[in-house]
């Protein structure tokens, strides 16, 4: 019986070992560049003209096919993120038309959208909504997935989407009819998305470098405010608990000190008595 018991477990400790080990494979198979994003760290911030590069990158060449359905128009111009005055705001939810099922006597019908509704959702089918992807996805798994890397670069979903973005070999091939792009980021190699992205897509206002690994990250940058819109406020909040946290510590020690003096003291003078 115990017998069996030990060949079972070390049985089932090995299968797992084996299967962690393809995984983690197949997940260091793909190389994510570790990108320097101004939002790192405990008291990293948002980037606002780098946020708003990545909307305009995000208007003229992602939203072709991806949404951002969870994102409300009005939240571009909130303090913290692209922070866009209120008339751009208007003029940019305008681009958008959405479906109103309150229109035409409640059969619905295409609007202007305005800074009240949300972005539209994916028009094209299998590309993903982005609201979240940058989330959604991690760019750092090892060693051996357990994800030590994590603690020390972060997740590292925007640095994903950028290495992605940036990871195309130029190859394809077709596949059961559909028409597949060797990249180094996506895992697996081959992903339906065909490069975005080339270099110089876009011509910014600020004059910011318009190299495909910029563009790239101001992208990326963006989608990590669309998928985390209050960093910067839970970095506050939690500094402010750390503050508070360390003050009040000080005060429990001197309370400490102050309630036991007289035990103390007492204690001391006994030797004497
Ligand atoms: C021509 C349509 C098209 C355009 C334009 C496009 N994408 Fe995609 N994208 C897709 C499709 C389709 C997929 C799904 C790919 C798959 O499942 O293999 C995808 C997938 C993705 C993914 C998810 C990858 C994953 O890990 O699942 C990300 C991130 C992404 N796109 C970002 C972008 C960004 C950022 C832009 C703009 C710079 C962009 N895409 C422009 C069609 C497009």
């Amino acid at each position: 019986m115990i017998r069996q018991l030990i060949t079972t477990a070390s049985l089932a400790l090995g299968v797992s070992l084996v299967a962690s080990a393809g995984f983690a494979a197949g997940a260091e198979d793909t190389y994510i560049e570790d990108y320097d994003f101004s939002f790192e760290g405990p008291f990293g911030t948002f980037d606002q003209m780098q946020l708003q590069r990545g909307l305009q990158v995000y208007t003229e060449i992602c939203s072709a096919c991806h949404g951002l359905r969870y994102v409300p128009i009005r939240t571009l111009s909130d303090e913290g993120g692209p922070a866009l005055p209120e008339d751009q705001v208007r003029a940019y939810a305008e681009f958008y038309e959405v479906f109103d099922p309150t229109l035409f006597d409640g059969e619905g019908d295409f609007r202007p959208a305005t800074p009240k509704d949300n972005f539209p959702e994916s028009s094209l089918s299998n590309a993903p909504d982005l609201s979240l992807m940058a989330k959604a996805r991690a760019g750092f798994h090892g060693p051996y997935g357990l994800g030590i890397n994590q603690l020390v670069k972060g997740m590292g979903g925007p640095e994903y989407i950028a290495t992605l973005l940036a990871g195309y070999t130029g190859e394809d091939k077709e596949e059961a009819g559909a028409i597949l792009y060797e990249n180094t980021a996506y895992p697996g190699g081959w992903i339906a998305m065909a490069p975005p992205l080339y270099g110089d897509d876009v011509v910014y206002e600020d004059g910011a470098s318009t190299e495909l690994e910029d563009i790239a990250q101001d992208v990326s940058a963006f989608l990590m405010w669309t998928a985390e819109p209050k960093l910067m406020v839970r970095k506050q909040a939690g500094f402010n608990g750390v503050l508070m946290l360390s003050i009040l510590a000080v005060l429990l020690y001197l309370t400490n000190k102050r309630i036991w003096a007289p035990v103390k003291r007492a204690t001391k003078k006994q030797p004497a008595e």
